[in-house]
């Protein structure tokens, strides 16, 4: 029996598949490779280049590789992007959702992990926000994971299926020594892009806003290590299978860093300036986020790790350096 990770050549999914498979499991991937990358996946896990929207070839896979569980990475996932072409993400991100969630109850799955976002909150009204905060998308993204997530909860009354729609907040950090780590295209996330300054392939990183109601003036953010990210995966999937409570999860560590403390965290590591510029607030950007951790630790005993700031920076730049190398190739 096996785990379904869609979304697994990307980020997030591949670390999940690298620790499903530490822990024991038999991960199987699907992945249209929108921002996805085919060598993010171990060669022995089986692989399917599809859209999850696609019921036949998706159906087919779920019945051949006998699959059980079903994490759901699979999302375009830009807030940006998703105000200029909301067409894009409802598409991408409901529909398509719904699509996956209609094979997986035709092949009775019973057990099914969203990846969701602190986005669903919106601009929240108090920090740290417990997952009883009122949800109030500000961004097309944040409504599409918010749809998905309450036709869970109605699938789940009407149909059984357990789920655990995880908020994620700041993913962050690498698995490096497994060659894994961010890779997207364009990149929006801040540390990779600081990270990219120190190696030299931008001149600059710039600071969207710096007179938000916030200690320094820039946004505060709740960064947890991919690898706190994958373990609760994991914690998660073990908890819905074992007969535990179904629901909204946040994942994040309860502690905020401003975009100018990870700055000066990436001129610690890595020994290099990385100049600032400065630009406008962006539409969108919440002042704060952090996540109160507390139920997904009472409930399936997750907590972080490796989110330490001057960790995951450090991880993060060990894997930029490793393919800055290997991109430049023996000289
Ligand atoms: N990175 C973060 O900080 C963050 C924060 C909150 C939530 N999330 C959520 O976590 C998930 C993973 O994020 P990520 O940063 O790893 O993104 P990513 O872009 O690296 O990975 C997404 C993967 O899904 C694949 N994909 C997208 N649409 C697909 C479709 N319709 N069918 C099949 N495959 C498809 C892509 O090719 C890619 O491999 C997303 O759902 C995202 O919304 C991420």
């Amino acid at each position: 029996m096996s785990v379904l990770v869609t979304g697994g050549a990307g980020y997030i999914g591949s670390h999940v598949v690298h620790r499903l498979r530490a822990a024991g499991r038999a991960p199987v991937v699907i992945d249209s490779l929108v921002t996805g990358h085919r060598d993010a996946v171990p060669g022995d896990v089986p692989f399917l280049h599809a859209d999850v929207a696609d019921r036949g070839r998706v159906g087919e896979f779920i019945e051949r590789h006998r699959v059980r569980a079903v994490l759901h990475f699979a999302a375009l996932s830009q807030v940006g992007e998703s105000l200029a072409a909301p067409r894009r993400y409802f598409q991408g991100n409901t529909v398509a959702s719904l699509s996956l969630l209609e094979s997986v109850l035709d092949a009775g799955v019973p057990t099914f992990v969203l990846s969701s976002t602190a986005a669903v909150y919106g601009s929240p009204e108090h920090t740290p926000i417990p997952e009883t905060h009122p949800t109030r998308p500000i961004s097309p993204y944040g409504e599409t994971k918010l749809s998905i997530e309450r036709c869970l909860a109605a699938y789940h009354q009407a149909y059984g299926l357990r789920y655990a729609a995880l908020r994620y907040f700041n993913a962050a950090g690498a698995e490096a020594s497994a060659g894994l780590g961010e890779r997207h295209d364009p990149e929006s996330h801040l540390i990779p892009l600081v990270l990219r300054v120190a190696l030299g392939t931008r001149p600059d990183v710039t600071v969207y806003g710096d007179d938000y109601d916030t200690p320094d003036g820039t946004c505060v953010r709740d960064y947890i290590h991919v690898c706190d990210l994958a373990d609760a995966h994991v914690a998660a999937l073990d908890h819905l299978e074992r007969g535990g409570s179904s629901g909204a999860f946040n994942l994040g560590t309860g502690r905020g860093y401003s975009v100018r403390e990870v700055i000066l965290a990436a001129r610690r590591v890595t020994g290099h300036a990385i100049p600032v510029v400065h630009g406008p607030r962006r539409p969108g950007d919440a002042p704060i986020l952090v996540a109160c951790p507390r139920l997904a630790e009472e409930s399936f005993g997750f907590r972080a790790r490796r989110s330490g700031l001057d960790d995951i920076v450090r991880d993060a730049w060990d894997f930029h350096r490793a393919s800055a190398a290997r991109d430049q190739g023996p000289r």
